[in-house]
């Protein structure tokens, strides 16, 4: 039997996503945001929800804090393209508040099917929801974002040996400016561990 292709693969979770009723943020969804990008990309970016934009048009950071990553990608040099950017939940929650994590936890198979199909070497939680989540998910101690940003973790998954990396949430930076330095310094650094250039 042939094996679905990675695009197939993510088609069908992508058809669970839409008839997904597993919480309650199905209930004023326009367009859940499955993500997108390279499906072979060694790098997932993971960010917190949708917001209205992104209901909008069922596409992943398209609103303001999407411009300014598209910012920071370009002047460090990641194409857009050759990544794959998604969510810990895939439906917008009301008002844009926070996921709760009753919600979090509703999505976590979707979260974990996309990591299966693109099997990254690295995965970069942006902000305290995503990052919470995954130390949660990876038995590591859960700390602030502000702790733990810029640092690799290693840690094991199905499809052998990830470096967990923590980063700022795009939208800390567009209320304190003053985080952008940081957030440019830390992409660099990601940079390095998934093309190759840094091991620790
Ligand atoms: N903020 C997020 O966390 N994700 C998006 O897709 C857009 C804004």
């Amino acid at each position: 039997m042939v094996e679905a292709s990675k695009k197939e693969k993510l088609e069908e979770v992508a058809e669970e996503v839409r008839s997904c009723t597993c919480c309650r943020l199905c209930e004023e969804r326009e367009n859940p945001v499955v993500g997108g990008g390279s499906l072979d990309s060694p790098l997932v970016l993971v960010g917190e929800a949708p917001g209205r934009r992104e209901d909008e048009q069922g596409k992943p950071f398209v609103g303001s804090a999407g411009k300014l990553l598209d910012q920071i990608l370009k002047k460090v040099g990641i194409q857009r393209d050759e990544i794959f950017i998604t969510n810990v939940v895939k439906c917008r929650p009301p008002g844009n508040r926070r996921p709760r994590a009753q919600e979090v936890e509703a999505c976590s198979r979707h979260m974990a099917a996309i990591l299966g199909i693109v099997a990254p070497k690295v995965i970069a939680p942006m902000g305290n929801s995503s990052t919470g989540y995954f130390m949660k998910r990876f038995g590591l101690r859960r700390s602030n974002i502000s702790d733990v940003h810029g640092r690799p973790f290693p840690v094991e998954t199905d499809w052998g040996s990830v470096v967990l990396f923590p980063l700022y949430h795009p939208a800390a930076v567009l209320y304190n400016r003053g985080l952008e330095a940081e957030l440019l310094v830390d992409f660099q650094r990601l940079k390095g561990f998934v093309y190759g250039t840094s091991s620790n």
